[in-house]
């Protein structure tokens, strides 16, 4: 296994288009063993393929207190949206920043596990948000790209200043 480098934003490989997997074979299951790998040294609660710089749509998900609910979905589709929720987001693309986010309450996923096999879920409170947020990601949408145009410049601006700070 290998932690990952996790990319920043506004890093333009954020906004890039996560294509369908197809082929099930060691590879993808080594690219969740180190995206999972990478997400709890972080430590987060998801991760997207997107985000170590893997244009593929696969994204990982543990929401439990204990690290005992890993869970990958391949190809992942949302649908059955219902209801209104907002809550507090951050991500680990956009360290140090929180804000919230309108998301649906409790959603639908239709994917495929690591054996190319159709499973589907229906999702609500935590687990619903960090999938629309990881889904997101696979369509090259960071959380901040929900909010205003002057909320997404100051993160930009302190975001850069913290870079200068740490280079
Ligand atoms: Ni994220």
């Amino acid at each position: 296994m290998a932690l990952l480098p996790i990319l920043r934003f506004p890093d333009l490989r954020l906004k890039k288009i996560a294509q369908p997997v197809t082929v099930f074979d060691e590879s993808i299951r080594q690219l969740a063993a180190d995206m999972a790998e990478t997400m709890y040294e972080a430590p987060g609660i998801g991760l997207a393929a997107t985000q170590v710089d893997v244009h593929k749509q696969l994204i990982i998900i543990d929401v439990s207190e204990d690290k005992s609910d890993l869970r990958v979905f391949i190809n992942p589709q949302l649908d059955h949206c219902e209801g209104l929720q907002e809550g507090e987001e951050g991500c680990l693309s956009v360290p140090g920043i929180y804000d919230k986010v309108e998301r649906s309450e409790r959603v639908t996923v239709h994917y495929l596990d690591l054996d190319g096999q159709p499973q589907s879920l229906v999702a609500d409170g935590l687990l619903a948000v960090c999938l629309q947020h990881e889904l997101d990601h696979l369509n090259g949408i960071v959380f901040v790209d929900h909010l205003s145009q002057l909320k997404q410049l100051r993160i930009k601006n302190k975001l850069a200043k913290k870079a200068r700070v740490t280079a």
